[in-house]
């Protein structure tokens, strides 16, 4: 699937090439009135995507998703997987939220949840819950936006192609950072660990970034594209 939209890519956009061409689907298609930076709204929506987190858009997902995402193992040889793995949530306990919470904590200084060594306990604990959170808030709001207009074949196949648009090389920045930090936006300004309500305060604003409206849009119209490969 990969190597046959990289191959229709270049060639309707960027011509036959050896080196890898960027592609820029908010200006090839304005009129999707896709954010300037949505290599980053999307890449931000998907890093740390799961096969149940795609379930909520489309119930067909399945580890063949073509979604890239942070390997859980951000020091492995391969920064990115190329699809959006299983959650991996237990059921040892009755809820979902505990269940998600032991998933956490039982893999605490191992630094292999996908975040790297840098995050404390309720630093991932927010992360995981703010990442699930904002997909909701997708689904809720611009999902159904999307499906009642959709996008064109032909930006679907330019935001499908994440190899040459942006999309991966910006959830390759995040896999990066996880290694030094603990980057809560794309926008690689420091944050303070979060031991307090004034550090919160901080946090909360900063993980609200990309409920936008447009940054929402930007994800629901890829998730919809990619969806139409399971
Ligand atoms: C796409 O092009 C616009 C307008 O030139 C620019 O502002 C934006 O940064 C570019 N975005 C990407 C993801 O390359
Ligand atoms: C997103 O695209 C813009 C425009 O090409 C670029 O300046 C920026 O560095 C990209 N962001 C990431 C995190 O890759």
């Amino acid at each position: 699937m990969e190597l046959l939209l990289a191959a229709l890519f270049c060639t309707s956009i960027a011509g036959l090439s050896a080196t890898k061409p960027t592609v820029n689907c908010s200006s090839t298609f304005p009129s999707t009135k896709l954010s300037p930076n949505y290599n980053e709204t999307i890449a931000h929506a998907i890093h740390s995507m799961t096969v149940e987190g795609l379930k909520l858009f489309n119930s067909k997902a399945t580890e063949i998703n073509f979604v890239p995402t942070v390997n859980q193992d951000v020091f492995s040889y391969q920064p990115i997987l190329e699809h959006a793995p299983r959650d991996g949530f237990g059921n040892d306990f009755h809820t979902r939220t505990m269940n998600v919470v032991d998933k956490i904590l039982s893999t605490l200084g191992n630094s292999k949840d996908g975040l790297g060594p840098h995050w404390s306990a309720i630093e991932r604990v927010a992360h995981i819950f703010h990442m699930q959170d904002l997909w909701e808030r997708i689904k809720a709001t611009e999902w159904p936006k999307v499906q009642q207009t959709p996008p064109s074949d032909e930006v679907c196949t330019c935001l499908s192609s994440v190899d040459f648009n942006g999309i991966k090389d910006a959830v390759g920045w995040v896999a990066n950072h996880y290694k030094t930090g603990t980057p809560i936006t794309l926008l690689n300004r420091p944050i303070p660990k979060l031991t307090d309500a004034t550090a919160w305060s901080v946090w909360k604003n900063r993980l609200l970034h990309y409920y936008t409206p447009e940054a929402m849009r930007d994800a629901a119209t890829y998730l919809y594209c990619v969806s139409k490969f399971w």
